[in-house]
């Protein structure tokens, strides 16, 4: 398996272009099961999580092909309405199918995703929401099974804003008899980017963004272009990783609008960010200062940030209150990062509190999931001397060439085979 060995102490400095959102991709290459032809996506970011949903898609008997960054997806012969647990156990997104699949062919049958590190993750707000639509439910020897000759529009609320479960649903409903509004609706970028990609293939989707999307459905979807937005958790994290090694980093391609919630907190720590068109500008400061963060659904502090910002604030002056209010056991980082020299308790569940340290010390660490293993980077980034962090697979599901683009900014970081 391979390692990442990182030679801390250096700032980073220069430009980096930031790839095409993982999170925004996975249900677009999803949404290609709802056409009777190809669909092509650009900016399509090289990872392995891309990889499992286009062999998932090829099992399904989609014809794919992914060359530099375009992805094409010929749906006309998807002959199987089964998603197979070897491939859906690999990436929980896999769910992504089953809105499009029933939509489509009037029968779904995918494995349930399990637990993850970061939490329990149920599907049931995706289930019921189908239901609502008219699907007949059953859960079999670990399968879930929808059925239904034909979804019908409805009211579908969210006891909370689910960002895969309003993406399922808003594809479910699109070829629907009549009109959906989901309510209380997640309101993410990769949400309107998903709802723009369906209109362009002629379906009729108003209020992505908002927590109210109507749906208004139509007959067929009809092949379509559409380009994946820039990643916005890779841009906070190289944000991030700027303003912890005092350096001066040009981010190429993202989009501060994105990223609001940690430019925000970024600047409260002492960190100077200027944007204009096409680039965010981050300067650390001398000293980080200490700020608290509750993560939140969007536009709040993305959780999917939440450990990178810890491994800024464990060597900034004071103490931060670190509450996930999304996932329920995302703290495993924490434990790592302790490792080497942080100052971190666990008062609840959901709640760290970081007192700030004079500097980290390079260890051996194991990255637990994606974005722990994005903490551990930064956090050897920061640290004198070598760092060599384990499982990096987690960071290879959703960061492109990541090592790569550290390295051209500067930093003393390899991959050991
Ligand atoms: N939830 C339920 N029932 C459901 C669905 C969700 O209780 O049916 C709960 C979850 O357990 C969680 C909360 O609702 O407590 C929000 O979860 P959400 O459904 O929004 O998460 P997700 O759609 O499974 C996506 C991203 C995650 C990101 C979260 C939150 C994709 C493919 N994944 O997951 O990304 O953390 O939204 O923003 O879009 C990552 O990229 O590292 C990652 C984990």
């Amino acid at each position: 398996m391979d390692k990442i060995q990182i030679i801390g102490g250096r700032k980073l400095e220069g430009k980096v272009t930031i790839s095409g959102a993982k999170n925004a991709a996975l249900p677009l290459i999803a949404s290609a099961i709802l056409v009777d032809g190809t669909c092509e996506f650009h900016n399509v970011p090289h990872l392995m999580d891309i990889e499992s949903i286009k062999r998932l898609l090829e099992d399904l008997g989609a014809t794919c092909s992914l060359d530099e960054h375009v992805m094409t997806v010929d749906g006309s012969g998807i002959h199987k309405i089964e998603a197979e647990y070897d491939l859906v156990r690999k990436m929980r997104a896999s769910i992504l199918v089953l809105g499009p699949l029933v939509a489509r062919f009037g029968h779904a049958k995918v494995s349930m995703p399990g637990g993850c590190a970061i939490g329990a993750r149920p599907v049931n707000m995706h289930l019921s929401g189908l239901e609502a639509l008219g699907a007949d439910i059953h859960i079999d020897h670990g399968y879930i099974e929808a059925r239904a000759d034909k979804l019908t529009g409805s009211e579908i609320y969210f006891d909370n804003p689910t960002v895969t479960g309003t993406e399922n649903l808003m594809m479910a409903a699109v070829l629907a008899t009549g009109q959906t509004v989901l309510r209380n609706a997640a309101r993410e970028p990769e949400i309107i980017c998903l709802a723009d990609a369906l209109n362009e293939m002629g379906a009729r989707i108003s209020g992505a963004g908002s927590p109210i999307i109507t749906i208004d459905g139509v007959d067929k979807l009809l092949p379509a272009t559409v380009t994946v937005i820039p990643d916005r958790i890779e841009t906070g994290t190289f944000m991030v990783a700027a303003a912890a090694t005092q350096g001066d980093v040009c981010i190429l391609g993202g989009n501060p609008e994105h990223i609001g919630g940690v430019s925000s907190k970024l600047k409260a720590a002492g960190a100077r960010i200027d944007t204009q068109p096409g680039e965010i500008r981050v300067r650390g400061g001398e000293t980080v200062q200490s700020v608290d963060i509750q993560t939140l659904p969007y536009p709040g502090f993305p959780t999917d940030m939440q450990a990178q910002f810890m491994a800024l604030m464990s060597t900034a002056r004071g103490s931060s209150m670190i509450h996930e209010s999304i996932f329920e056991n995302r703290f495993i980082h924490a434990n790592e990062l302790m490792r080497m020299g942080a100052d971190i308790s666990l008062p609840k569940v959901n709640l760290a509190v970081v007192r700030g340290v004079p500097e980290l010390q390079a260890a051996p660490v194991m990255a637990s999931d994606l974005r722990a293993s994005a903490s551990l980077v930064i956090a050897g980034l920061m640290a004198k001397g070598t760092t060599v962090i384990s499982r990096v697979y987690h960071m290879d599901r959703g960061y492109e060439a990541m090592e790569d683009k550290f390295s051209a900014l500067g930093a003393n970081i390899r991959r050991i085979k």
